[in-house]
């Protein structure tokens, strides 16, 4: 059974070392990593796994990310806030165990009941749709700043009627 403490509890040199080691070197060159460029990971939704041992298994972050729609003539183009979930990492000898479920079910425990935004993250579908309901199905119009596999662009909403069906994923900056 995972423990779950939140993240800012975690020195972040341990969080870079175990992302390190779950995804490629070079993982501050993907997309994800530019959609969510200059902001900072939201504390109340980022947590760290323990193992029994207390040792660190893995992490969430989630970050504030905006779909902003193609602008049109003379009108500001409309922001549309997002929660953007990972990376969702889990250290490769502890996969299997069910932290990553715990992380994820943390994350989207924690999301606000009156107002909750909806989730945009790049994963697995055939993990993120079948535990938690994201889908690419409300995804395939919108744009990221870097080269992405369409079926890996999920989003998770409560009302997908009101999800823009076209527009840009950015940082979301005040
Ligand atoms: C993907 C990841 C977060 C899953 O966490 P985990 O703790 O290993 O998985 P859990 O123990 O919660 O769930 C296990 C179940 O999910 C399945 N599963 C795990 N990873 C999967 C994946 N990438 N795709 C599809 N199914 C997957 C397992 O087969 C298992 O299924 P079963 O219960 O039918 O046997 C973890 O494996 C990981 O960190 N991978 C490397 C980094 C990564 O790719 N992160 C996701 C992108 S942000």
């Amino acid at each position: 059974m995972a423990n779950l403490i939140p993240l800012d509890s975690v020195d972040s040199a341990l969080v870079e070392a175990l992302l390190d080691r779950a995804f490629e070197p070079t993982r501050a060159r993907r997309t994800a990593y530019k959609v969510r460029d200059g902001v900072d990971w939201l504390p109340a939704l980022s947590f760290a796994a323990l193992d029994s041992e207390e040792r660190l298994a893995g992490t969430i972050q989630c970050w504030p990310v905006a779909l902003t729609e193609p602008a049109a003539e003379g009108i500001k183009p409309k922001r549309h806030p997002l929660i953007m979930v990972g990376p969702v990492a889990v250290l490769p000898e502890q996969q299997g165990a069910g932290f990553g479920q715990a992380l994820v079910t943390a994350t989207l425990a924690a999301l606000s009941p009156e107002a909750p935004l909806p989730q945009v993250m790049i994963g697995d579908p055939e993990y993120y749709e079948r535990f938690f309901g994201f889908s690419s199905a409300y995804t395939s119009g919108w744009l990221l700043p870097g080269p992405w596999d369409p079926a890996r662009l999920l989003c998770r909403t409560d009302r997908p009627e009101v999800l823009p069906t076209r527009g840009m994923l950015g940082p979301w900056r005040g």
